[in-house]
């Protein structure tokens, strides 16, 4: 679990983040910031395309650009909305976030400053984990 000024510092990287969304076709903004375990913080928005299928989440965003640059272990991330309900990230990312951490930390953010923390493993129980393991 994240402290209150990991959460507040998080929140802020989203918050921001949530600026550079490219959302002209659902018009809903996300930010994303995730924090690794050497304490860098590395941030996305959802960008949307045209052909919608190719649209990609902030938290995917944020996930493939730390691991593209080396990060492994994670802390937590942050996922910030303008929606004054609190927005949970979607399957897809759960399981992409899954591959990378047991456990995160998950903090939902919005305009309001309003926050909320979970845990990966209560948001996604029973996960797919590698299959490797399986055939033994
Ligand atoms: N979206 C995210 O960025 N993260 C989520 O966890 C859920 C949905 C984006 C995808 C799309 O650009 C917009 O929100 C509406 O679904």
């Amino acid at each position: 679990m994240l402290d209150q000024a990991q959460i507040q510092l998080l929140s802020d990287a989203a918050l921001t983040a949530l600026k550079n969304a490219h959302a002209p076709y659902s018009g809903f903004a996300v930010g994303a910031a995730l924090l690794d375990s050497q304490g860098k913080i590395y941030s996305g928005c959802n960008i949307e395309n045209a052909s919608l299928g190719l649209s990609v989440c902030a938290e995917r965003t944020a996930i493939f650009k730390a691991v593209s640059e080396g990060a492994r272990s994670f802390l937590g991330i942050a996922i910030a909305t303008r929606a004054s309900e609190l927005t949970p990230p979607c399957g897809a990312c759960r399981q992409v976030l899954r591959e990378f951490a047991s456990d995160l930390a998950v903090v939902l953010v919005n305009h309001n400053g309003d926050t909320e923390q979970h845990s990966l493993s209560e948001l996604m129980p029973f996960a797919f984990t590698d299959f490797r393991e399986k055939e033994k």
